[in-house]
């Protein structure tokens, strides 16, 4: 059952539906409508306060009596006079002794309600420049073999201990007192990173200097937080990764694109001026090489003389298939200007939403307190999962596991590449991460070569769109962190097959 009533400015009277009889007053500003008997204050009091906020009920206007109001709603006086009491106190309401209950001549001072919603202008157009995010499969082209870039294989993910942590996680949580815990992070995850990064990494900590972050992405804007200023130089990788390129952009920086060759970013091309260079030196993004010893180096060296700040993100170096691990720019910097950053989105999964950053010293209390700014500290329920996960050892097993896997697919891949597909496909070398990049023969480009793959139904994305200026070259990026062995032979079969048959 329920309940319309309908009261006018000029005279306090109701117009009442129930049960399908309906009584209308002649103008009406405002409808209470009840829904069943629950809370019943709590209904009349946000529907009244809505009416006002909304104008429908205009300042000064005079309300229906408490009286009249319960027994057309059919609900008793004391439910009325409650809702008028919160609603006098909170200001929305006033009563005037022996007069009546009006609406507030505060309430002037409301913006009206415009016909469309107000759009809230954002700081600047800069965020009008900013690209979307990295391409995500394609919802509205589904391929049965996809190739899409930054993405692990959750089916090889060992859930049953993951869901054991999870589970200690929640008994800890369960015993805590509630309060807010430390911007930098879970101390036993913070130990785990650092003894990880000791052992696979060659970069040395102390687990005080490790920062637990929302991905690397927020261990990028709080670092970019920390030094930028606005119109600062900031140089970054072309091609590069878009969304830190974003970070750089949003935070008003004025961003140069630094081309890369075969020995990764062009030092001697880097702008006399910037305060901070980002690099992928483990494996550039996105076309894979790594950065040279001599390059690694000679940014450090440049770096020192300047003054500047070198973000290193190692965001999948964990998996190297070829040769020696190369040195990390932080465990090759005596002078404090690398800050490390991590992830764990290409070794467990991206919604995990936790990476980790070690600053130079100099910084590390400014990014702990801009780290509290922006939320103050990541979830702890998945910190203490995720640092037993490590402890435990499971992670280590995990990773060895997925190293293999991950070993397969690049060269299944690496033998169509430079088989069957090779009239088609140049890959560049890369040694390391989950995935690589097959630069097209000089007769076709990206559009299209997209667009035959998708005929049969296999998932392909350019590198053109990780170029900020003219792409000086056309390439797909093969991702293998989603798609199988079998997936990848016969994604490929299809894929040559079908680029015999179109051929141009
Ligand atoms: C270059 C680069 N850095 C970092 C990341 C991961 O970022 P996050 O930890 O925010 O998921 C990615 C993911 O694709 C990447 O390609």
């Amino acid at each position: 059952m329920w309940f319309r009533a309908a009261y006018s400015s000029s005279t306090p009277q109701l117009a009442l539906e129930s049960g399908g009889i309906a009584i209308r007053a002649y103008k009406m500003n405002a409808h209470i409508k009840l829904r069943g008997r629950r809370d019943l204050a709590g209904q009349i009091y946000r529907q009244i306060r809505a009416s006002i906020v909304d104008g429908r009920l205009a300042p000064g206007e005079r309300l229906p009596s408490t009286r009249t109001l319960a027994s057309e709603l059919d609900v008793s006086r004391k439910t009325t006079l409650d809702v008028f009491e919160r609603l006098i106190g909170e200001g929305y309401l006033r009563s005037r002794t022996g007069d009546g209950t009006f609406v507030s001549d505060e309430m002037t001072r409301l913006a009206p309600t415009p016909p469309r919603e107000r759009i809230v202008q954002a700081t600047g157009a800069v965020w009008e420049t900013l690209p979307e995010a990295l391409p995500a499969s394609r919802k509205d082209m589904p391929a049965r073999f996809d190739f899409v870039g930054g993405v692990t294989d959750k089916r090889l993910f060992p859930f049953d201990k993951w869901r054991k942590c999870v589970s200690h996680a929640l008994r800890i949580q369960a015993r805590g007192n509630g309060s807010y815990h430390d911007p930098s992070g879970d101390q036993e995850l913070r130990l785990a990173i650092s003894r990880y990064l000791a052992s696979s990494r060659a970069v040395v900590s102390n687990w005080q200097d490790v920062i637990v972050t929302n991905g690397a992405q927020q261990a990028i804007e709080l670092l970019a937080r920390a030094v930028i200023r606005p119109g600062d130089v900031i140089a970054v990788e072309d091609p590069g990764y878009p969304p830190a390129r974003s970070v750089f952009t949003a935070a008003g920086a004025r961003v140069i694109d630094v081309p890369v060759d075969k020995d990764g970013l062009r030092v001697d091309a880097l702008p006399s001026k910037a305060r901070m260079v980002y690099v992928t030196p483990s494996h550039q993004f996105p076309l894979g090489m790594p950065m040279t010893l001599e390059r690694r180096l000679a940014l450090l060296e440049w770096a020192h003389r300047r003054g500047a700040l070198v973000i290193e993100d190692d965001y999948d170096g964990e998996y190297r298939f070829e040769g020696r691990p190369m040195e990390s720019l932080k465990s090759l910097d005596n002078a404090g200007v690398v800050a490390y950053v991590g992830t764990f989105s290409k070794t467990i999964f991206p919604e995990l939403r936790i990476g980790y950053m070690i600053p130079p010293s100099s910084l590390a209390a400014t990014l702990r307190k801009a780290k509290q700014v922006s939320d103050w500290h990541s979830s702890t329920l998945m910190q203490t999962a995720l640092g037993k996960f490590m402890l435990d050892g499971y992670f280590a097993k995990h990773l060895r596991h997925m190293h293999r896997e991950y070993a397969r697919r690049r060269a299944t891949l690496l033998e169509y590449l430079q088989g069957d597909l090779a009239d088609v496909f140049t890959p560049l070398p890369s040694v390391a991460g989950i995935h690589l990049v097959a630069i097209l023969a000089d007769d076709t480009n990206e559009a299209d070569i997209i667009a035959r793959a998708n005929q049969a139904s296999v998932g392909l994305y350019g590198i053109s769109r990780m170029f900020n200026t003219q792409p000086s070259r056309q390439g797909i990026l093969f991702g293998y962190g989603g798609i199988g062995v079998d997936d990848i032979r016969s994604g490929l079969t299809q894929l040559g097959e079908t680029l015999r048959a179109t051929r141009r």
